[in-house]
């Protein structure tokens, strides 16, 4: 069986009191299943209270949703590898869409994070995607390609601990979702991306962009599709067990 990861990405929602009402729905409903993570990125703010929940439940897992690539110092609002980890997380989100279009990141910074995560202990999830006019002029494979070259320097050890999350821009919080095939087509050019690049074993990587409760199923069964993360959807407890629970009946 595939091994699936549902990556549940709460944006600026969900701070302590809202994350602990989910959290409480959540476990009710959940049904633990072998092959099968679930990892959350609450808040900074709702990490503790989404910790205390997860504490000792197999397969759950936390992340911050961006760090800072400085292990310490006088960076007023940031967060590093090292307050991350403290706070229980062992995941990040790195190079997602708004930090790359809403906040100006660059692939040089998005590299020094990855690199951050990495020296730091936390398992980076970068995130890659091409806009819709990118996407049009066929650009997909050539800008998604320029966004993980910021791999290129890592050894072979490092780039394997390196998970990718491929969300077109177009379609992240439109409710227009790229069809399994077209996801499964540009994972394949992800993975022969990174294969060249000489990462030995097969890169896990999700696809994420209006993925919802009608749609989870088809693409987590997709042959190229290893999980997927997921914003809007993943707000609410029932659409998320929905979506975590996809193929298993
Ligand atoms: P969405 O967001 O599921 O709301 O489209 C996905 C994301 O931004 O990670």
């Amino acid at each position: 069986m595939k091994h699936l990861i549902f990556a549940a990405n709460w944006k600026m929602h969900h701070g302590p009191t809202a994350a602990a009402a989910f959290m409480e729905g959540f476990l009710a409903g959940y049904r633990p299943a072998q092959e099968r993570e679930v990892w959350f990125f609450p808040p900074a703010v709702s990490l503790a209270t989404v910790r205390g929940r997860l504490e000792g439940q197999p397969g759950l897992a936390l992340g911050v949703q961006n760090v800072h690539w400085e292990m310490k110092g006088a960076f007023t609002g940031e967060i590093s590898v090292a307050l991350a980890r403290d706070a229980g997380a062992t995941h990040v989100l790195v190079g997602h869409s708004e930090r790359r279009h809403v906040f100006g990141e660059t692939d040089e910074e998005t590299g020094r994070k990855v690199r951050a995560a990495l020296g730091g202990g936390l398992t980076p999830v970068l995130c890659v995607g091409e806009k819709l006019e990118e996407r049009e002029a066929g650009d997909t494979v050539a800008v998604v390609e320029r966004q993980l070259a910021v791999l290129g320097d890592l050894d072979a050890d490092s780039m394997a601990r390196v998970v990718i999350a491929y969300e077109p821009v177009w379609a992240i919080g439109t409710g227009k979702n790229a069809t399994p095939d077209d996801a499964g087509s540009v994972h394949e050019a992800i993975r022969s991306f990174l294969a060249g690049m000489g990462r030995a074993r097969r890169a896990a990587v999700l696809y994420g962009g209006s993925v919802k409760p009608d749609n989870a199923r088809e693409l987590v069964t997709h042959p190229e599709v290893d999980g997927v993360l997921v914003g809007g959807a993943s707000l609410d407890a029932g659409h998320w067990l929905e979506i975590a629970h996809a193929g298993t009946d």
